[in-house]
This record gives C-alpha cells, sequence and structure tokens, in this order.
C-alpha cells in the first residue's frame, strides 16, 4: 500500500494519504533551534539540546500529539477542522490534504469545506526560531468568516525527562501573560527579581513566545487547561468549537499559546499570516514578529533560501541511473538523511528522546562519511572535533558530550567521567572508525595540509592528525586480549555483545587490519619509513592471526569471550553466522579471494531476506553466552536477529568490492526506504528515511522497521554506494572509478564536485557486465586502466568510462 509518492523535481516526499502507518516526519532547523514535524503537525522543538532546551512539547511513543496545530472554524456553520488532517480528523472522504516534506520545510495543504489551507512549516536559514507560514482561499462562492486558532504547547520547562513526566513542581513555575500580538511564557519570572549571591537550584529565567504576524488577534489563552477545556482533548479544544478564546494566561499549571484571528474572505479572496514560536527575550520576540508584517513577502524569500541552500549543498553529487529508487536514495532522501544525522548525531527524533546529550565516538565519526562527498568543509569541522575527542592515550571518548572541552575532559579512566557519562570503559572500535573517515576526507578533497594540523587530545596534550592517527593504533596494540587481537573492551560496533576486557572481536581485529593498511598510506606520504616497516610487520602479524584463529571453513568467526569461548562458529547451536565478520572481511582486504566468495555466498544464503541480510542466525534463545546482551530482544529484533540497516551498507560495499554489482545493489534495493513506497503498511516508518534495523523472518513483524532518521545506516549505505556500487573511490593521488552494478544497466551519469573541478561522468555497459573497465577517456584522452590522476582533472571534466 503506498501513501505517497516522490517528486524528484522539488526534492520532495508528497504524502497523499494521512493515516499513515506510523507519524512520517522532517527535520527543521539546526542545532541552535532544532524542530521537528510529523505529517499531521505532531512534533516539538528544542533550542541547542534536546535533552535540556525542550520548547514546544510532545509526548513520545504515544499518539503523535501535541504538535504544531492551526484550527480553521467556518463562523457560519460552526464547524471546524485543521490545517493538517489530525488533530481533529475529519472523515477523510470530505477532507482532501497533501503534506509535502522537503529539505528543511513541510508543506500541508488541506480543502475542506470549500476551503483550502496551506501552512508551510519551517526554521528560517541561520535563525533560531519557528515559522507557520499559513494561508487560506476561499474557494467557495460566497463571502465566507473563518476563524484561525494557532496552538503550540509549551513545555512547563526545558528539561525533556521532567516535562515527559510533567513533574509536579514545573507545574508552579511557569506563566504566561499576553503582549498585543503574542503570548509571552515566563519561566522561573519570579527570580527576576533575585539578588545577586542568592542561591537557588535553577536560577535561569526562560522566556518563549508564540506570536502572529500579518493578521490582527482576536482573542487567545495562555493555559493549556483553559484552551482545550476539561475531558476535551486537541480534537475538539473548547476555545475552538465557542470560537473564541478566553484572553487568559496561566499562573501555574500548562502553558500554551493560542492565538486565533478572524478573517472574513470573499469567494476567491486568499490572506496569508504567520505564526511564530521560539524561545527569546520577549523585545526579540516583538522584533522578529514585526519582521513578518508583509509575511507573504517574507516567508517567500525565507522558504527560496532554505530550498536553495539545501539544493545547492545536494548539487555536489548527483547521479541518473535506471533506477528511480536509487537515484532519489542517493540524490536527494539518503543524502538529506546523512546530513541530519550527522547534525544531530543520536540526539532527537520521534524515537530518540533528546536524552543523550553528546556524541558517541563512533557513531558521529561514521556520520561524517555521508557527507564528506557532499560538504567536505562540514566534515572536516566535526573531524577536527572529533580527534579533539580523543584521548591521549588513543581511544576515543565514548560519549563526547556537546559542551565538549577540549584539553580538559575527564576520561573513561576516571570516575567522574563514568558517573557522568555512564560509560565505564573504553570501547575496543570507537578510534578505529577514525581511519577510513580521515582518509576519505583528505581522498576527496586532497587537503594534505590537514594531516599535519596540530590538534588538542580530550584530556591533555596534543599532536598532528597524524600523530592522532597513530596513538589510535598504539591504543590497539596496547589492548590485546590474550590471542593478540584487539581486546573486546566494553562491546565493539555491536553495543550487545560484551566478549570482556580480555575478549577478542573479528570485527574489531578487521578494522584494526585495514586501520594499518589506511596508515601506511599516510606514512608513504610522510616518507616515514620506520613506521612503514612498524606497520608492515604488526599488520603481517594480526592477519596471520585473524586467518588462523577466525576462519572456519566458509565464514569468520565473531570473535572470543575472555573465557575463551569461540563466538559465531559453524557449530554453535545460535547464533553461528554472523553478517559484519563476512563484510569485514572483504572491506578490510584480509579475505583471499576464495574466503570472500565462501563468506558472500554464506550470508547470501544464510542471512539474505527480501528486507535485507539479518545480523546473525540463528538468534540467541537458549544458548546465550554471558555478555550476549541482544538475548534480552524479542529474536528477530535488533541486534538479535534484527536486520541492521547500517549492517546492508557494509555489505553493499563488500559484494560491490567484489566485483558482484548484481548482489550488491540487490541488497540496496531490499533495504532501501523507497524501494518499499508500495509496501508502506509493512516497513511503517517513513519510505524516504533510514530505520535503526527492520524486524527480521524470525519475528512475526517481519518487515517491520525501527527507530527513523538517526542512524549510521544513512551514512554507511550512502558510501556503499557512492564507492561501491557506482564505484567513486578517490584516493590521496586521484580518482578510481570502479562501479559494480546491475547488468543490465546500459548506462549512467554522475555529476560531481570534486577537488575545484566538476565533473561529469557517463559510464555505459554495453556488454552488461557488472563490474570491470575497457576503456576511460578524460576529455577525450584515453587513460590506461581505471584511475584519473589529479593533473588530468580541469574545472569542467568530462569522463567516459566503458564497463
Ligand atoms: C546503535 C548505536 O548507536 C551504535 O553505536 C551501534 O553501533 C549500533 N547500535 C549497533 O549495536
Amino acid at each position: 500500500m503506498r501513501y505517497g509518492y516522490f517528486d524528484e523535481e522539488k526534492k520532495e516526499y508528497v504524502i497523499t494519504r494521512p493515516d499513515t502507518p506510523a507519524p512520517w516526519v522532517n527535520y527543521l532547523g539546526s542545532p541552535e533551534y532544532g524542530a521537528i514535524v510529523s505529517n499531521n503537525a505532531g512534533g516539538y522543538s528544542f533550542a541547542k539540546s534536546g535533552a535540556n532546551g525542550r520548547i514546544l512539547r510532545y509526548i513520545f511513543n504515544q499518539f503523535d500529539q501535541p504538535g504544531r496545530y492551526i484550527y480553521l472554524r467556518d463562523n457560519d456553520t460552526k464547524d471546524y477542522w485543521s490545517a493538517s488532517w489530525q488533530p481533529v480528523g475529519k472523515d477523510l472522504s470530505e477532507y482532501k490534504s497533501e503534506c509535502h516534506h522537503g529539505t528543511a520545510y513541510t508543506k500541508m495543504m488541506a480543502d475542506y469545506s470549500e476551503i483550502h489551507s496551506e501552512v508551510r512549516y519551517y526554521v528560517p536559514l541561520g535563525q533560531s526560531y519557528e515559522v507557520w507560514n499559513l494561508k487560506v482561499t476561499n474557494c467557495s462562492d460566497r463571502k465566507r468568516e473563518i476563524s484561525v486558532t494557532g496552538y503550540a504547547e509549551f513545555t512547563n520547562n526545558s528539561n525533556y525527562e521532567q516535562d515527559q513526566v510533567n513533574l509536579q513542581y514545573s507545574q508552579y513555575i511557569t506563566r504566561t501573560v499576553f503582549c498585543g500580538d503574542r503570548v509571552r511564557q515566563m519561566i522561573h519570572a519570579n527570580l527576576d527579581g533575585l539578588k545577586d549571591g542568592e542561591e537557588v537550584d535553577n536560577k535561569n529565567v526562560f522566556n518563549r513566545f508564540f506570536g502572529l504576524a500579518g493578521e490582527k488577534v482576536s482573542s487567545w489563552c495562555g493555559d493549556r487547561e483553559k484552551f482545550l477545556g476539561r475531558y476535551h482533548g486537541y480534537n475538539n479544544p473548547a476555545g475552538v468549537e465557542a470560537g473564541v478564546l478566553c484572553n487568559e494566561g496561566n499562573y501555574n499549571e500548562n502553558s500554551c499559546g493560542a492565538l486565533s484571528a478572524v478573517i472574513t474572505l470573499e469567494p476567491g479572496e486568499s490572506r496569508e499570516m504567520a505564526f511564530l514560536a521560539g524561545m527569546k527575550e520577549d523585545n526579540e520576540a516583538a522584533e522578529i514578529i514585526a519582521h513578518y508584517a508583509d509575511c507573504e513577502k517574507t516567508c517567500a524569500v525565507e522558504l527560496e533560501e532554505l530550498i536553495s541552500y539545501w539544493h545547492g549543498q545536494l548539487a555536489h553529487f548527483q547521479i541518473r541511473t535506471p533506477s528511480p529508487e536509487f537515484d532519489t536514495m542517493i540524490n536527494t532522501w539518503n543524502a538529506y538523511n546523512c546530513f541530519m544525522t550527522f547534525i544531530w548525531s543520536r540526539a532527537a527524533s520521534f524515537t530518540y528522546c533528546g536524552l543523550r546529550n553528546g556524541y558517541g565516538y563512533r557513531d558521529t565519526v561514521q556520520d561524517i562519511q555521508g557527507v564528506i562527498h557532499l560538504a567536505p568543509q562540514m566534515a572536516l569541522d566535526k573531524i577536527r572535533f572529533m580527534l579533539s575527542a580523543q584521548v591521549d592515550n588513543g581511544g576515543g571518548l565514548p560519549l563526547v558530550k556537546f559542551t565538549h572541552n577540549p584539553g580538559h575532559e575527564d576520561t573513561p579512566d576516571d570516575a567522574s567521567y563514568v558517573q557522568e557519562t555512564g560509560h565505564p570503559a573504553y570501547r575496543a572500535d570507537d578510534a578505529l572508525w577514525l581511519f577510513p573517515t580521515v582518509y576519505k576526507y583528505i581522498s576527496e578533497t586532497g587537503n594534505f595540509a590537514f594531516i599535519d594540523e596540530v590538534i588538542p587530545f580530550a584530556n591533555k596534550d596534543e599532536g598532528t592528525v597524524y600523530e592522532h592517527l597513530k596513538r589510535a593504533i598504539d591504543f590497539s596494540m596496547n589492548h590485546l586480549g590474550r590471542h593478540g587481537m584487539p581486546a573486546g573492551l566494553y562491546a565493539d560496533w555491536n553495543d550487545c555483545l560484551r566478549l570482556g576486557k580480555d575478549g577478542e572481536s573479528t570485527f574489531v581485529a578487521l578494522q584494526f587490519y585495514y586501520a594499518m593498511t589506511i596508515l601506511k598510506e599516510f606514512a608513504k606520504y610522510k616518507k616515514d619509513e620506520k613506521y612503514i616497516k612498524y606497520l608492515e610487520e604488526k599488520q603481517e602479524q594480526l592477519g596471520k592471526l585473524i586467518q588462523e584463529l577466525c576462519w572456519n571453513e566458509d565464514r569468520f568467526i565473531r570473535g572470543f569471550t575472555e573465557r575463551g569461548e569461540v563466538i559465531g562458529k559453524r557449530t554453535d547451536p545460535e547464533a553461528n553466522m554472523w553478517l559484519n565478520p563476512q563484510s569485514w572481511a572483504v572491506i578490510s582486504g584480509l579475505a583471499t579471494e576464495r574466503q570472500a566468495d565462501l563468506a558472500l555466498q554464506m550470508v547470501y544464503e544464510r542471512l539474505n531476506t527480501e528486507y535485507g541480510a539479518i545480523l546473525m542466525d540463528p538468534p540467541y534463545h537458549a544458548n546465550a553466552f554471558d555478555g550476549a546482551l541482544a538475548v534480552i530482544y524479542n529474536a528477530g529484533t535488533k541486534e538479535n536477529a534484527g536486520i541492521f540497516s547500517q549492517s546492508q551498507g557494509w555489505l553493499i560495499l563488500a559484494e560491490a568490492l567484489c566485483g558482484h554489482g548484481e548482489r550488491a545493489f540487490n541488497y540496496f534495493l531490499e533495504n532501501a526506504p523507497a524501494a518499499q513506497n508500495d509496501r508502506a503498511e509493512i516497513r511503517q516508518l517513513e519510505p524516504y528515511c533510514y530505520g535503526q534495523f527492520t524486524e527480521g523472518k524470525a519475528s512475526p513483524n517481519f518487515g517491520r522497521s525501527h527507530v527513523h532518521w538517526l542512524t549510521g545506516t544513512a551514512s554507511t549505505v550512502m558510501v556503499g554506494c557512492v564507492e561501491g556500487i557506482l564505484g567513486m573511490r578517490p584516493d590521496f593521488y586521484g580518482l578510481r572509478i570502479a562501479p559494480s552494478i546491475p547488468k543490465e544497466w546500459e548506462k549512467f551519469e554522475i555529476s560531481k564536485d570534486f577537488r575545484g573541478c566538476h565533473l561529469h561522468i557517463t559510464v555505459k555497459n554495453p556488454g552488461h557486465v557488472e563490474a570491470g573497465c575497457k576503456k576511460l577517456y578524460v576529455n577525450g584522452e584515453e587513460l590506461p586502466g581505471n584511475y584519473i590522476p589529479q593533473e588530468k582533472l580541469t574545472g569542467e571534466t568530462e569522463i567516459e568510462f566503458y564497463m
């Protein structure tokens, strides 16, 4: 069943049925002011932190309420509805609507009772407040009087947890007043007169506002209970029903901002207005509202700015292939998903409530990879930041606070860090993600100066980027398990795998092996012969160990516990086949061709499903080892044999590296949101963004997906597709082109910005092969092999590639 379609030209997803199987949402704004809105206008906003900067209220995992509601009431008939289908929820045979989620804006159109409404929600570029720009048109042939009411429910304080339970004390710190064109909410206003030196727990005085521009306010309300009325809900607020609000604020209990305007429309006439909300001092709020006096013009300009900013970001890499699903994901939605994940980490969505007030080390270092080909400067800033969260012993801080203070941080060796973050120890893989990320950045940009840039460590000391990477190697060398492979420490990529301090993870060992290959490139660039030799020796030893200990006939095992148990061997009754060690054996370059073929074949036979490959099989149930935390999940769920979407990205890459274009693309399609647009009732999540996992075949809800938007899947699948399937493989000195595609593709094109040049690449596949290069022309000149040295690139470079 489908609920909408992709508008590729406008880069919008258009929802044509509002009764979607889950709230389908969009991100508006920036870390300064974040806003999330669903197709039924549910959602919330926050300043800087989803955990501690909450402004508009939202109750998680319930009924997608409350939200940014606009009610319309015909004052003749007294009938009322909302500009989004919910919360009033009129009969869908009479209420026609569309919701367009675009790049950082959402537009909702509704037709009911011969009134057309269009509301555009957005956060203006670089600003920290939100706009609900409404246009109402009378489509009937009679004069109409319509009451328009905007409703914003404020939180009672900024802390998410306290707001979720509506903690009793927070009911007595909030009040609202009316200031002509706005409701002003004040929190802790009583402290305004507090003298310096007087001690109270929380002295922060907050001002929030909800204002109206473009129309005169006819009535208002600042008290949630008075607006809704006892025994009413958001679907039938007493204030809307009555057609006039009570003109009272609140003093204690729950605040809100509700503003009504009465408009009279001649047949065919339209009126435009803007509701505005944010956390601002009152004088700033007044200025903001005044800025929208001519809201029609101002909003049009601001929306145009937003669109051109985001479309500009996406324009750096665009493709045209025979697959519309692939194109829409790579050109727009996966790319936009990468940006949102890059910006918001795992902080705030409709699943993540904003509790994690920082960046997971591995998460963010991985997320960066998804935007390197689109916005390398943005990537660079975040790489610097993450390097500055590397401890001087080379390990990464498992959680990097949003307020991270390089050079002065506590580390997992300090009790204070553990207490504050809840992370009791280092994780074995964190710093190892730096290698592919830094390498990809330098290869994309040719910014070699970065290798010598000095960056502080998290706790003390500083070093060049090269030194940072060397210390990451030292960290793993100094934390080896009993066989000499990197120790498991506090889990590897898999949060649910506690192999123990001296246990060993094959995945981390493969990452470490790969890290050494990458660092050799840096060492060669630095002409650091001694270090090259060191890495060669260590890598050879590690490679031998992995081969001897981890290869098990037709698969790589998952690792060893500190008690010496082997995890993931063929004969285990449960979890005897794991996905990640197979894909990573290929990505790391360790697997021989035979091993790669065998292991990937086993993945295909044992783990593949119509929604992607499951993480391991069979699920843990009665034979989980101590430390297999995944056993707590229902079989087929999350790390317990769910289809972990991030892992599809590595599998796509691994298959593509082997030249298996058919399979690589098949894995992409199986798990691609866009490819499931017609089966939305099964997947349930938005068909335009990735989720963390899909329930596996062991679940009765096979195919249902969860944890939308903020997931490592976005960047990992992007890399799998761009480097793997499309074959864009830059290195320090140029660009290798090595597509791995379905045989039936005869041709595809890529438009790519690269090192200050613009490349227009046409790949032709007359022989219908999956991989390989027959000829390569750059600006008409034939080059040997599939490699374009940097010096061959010109401002506009025409590239023809024959497979
Ligand atoms: C989600 C976590 O954010 C990520 O760090 C982890 O790698 C995956 N779960 C897999 O367990």
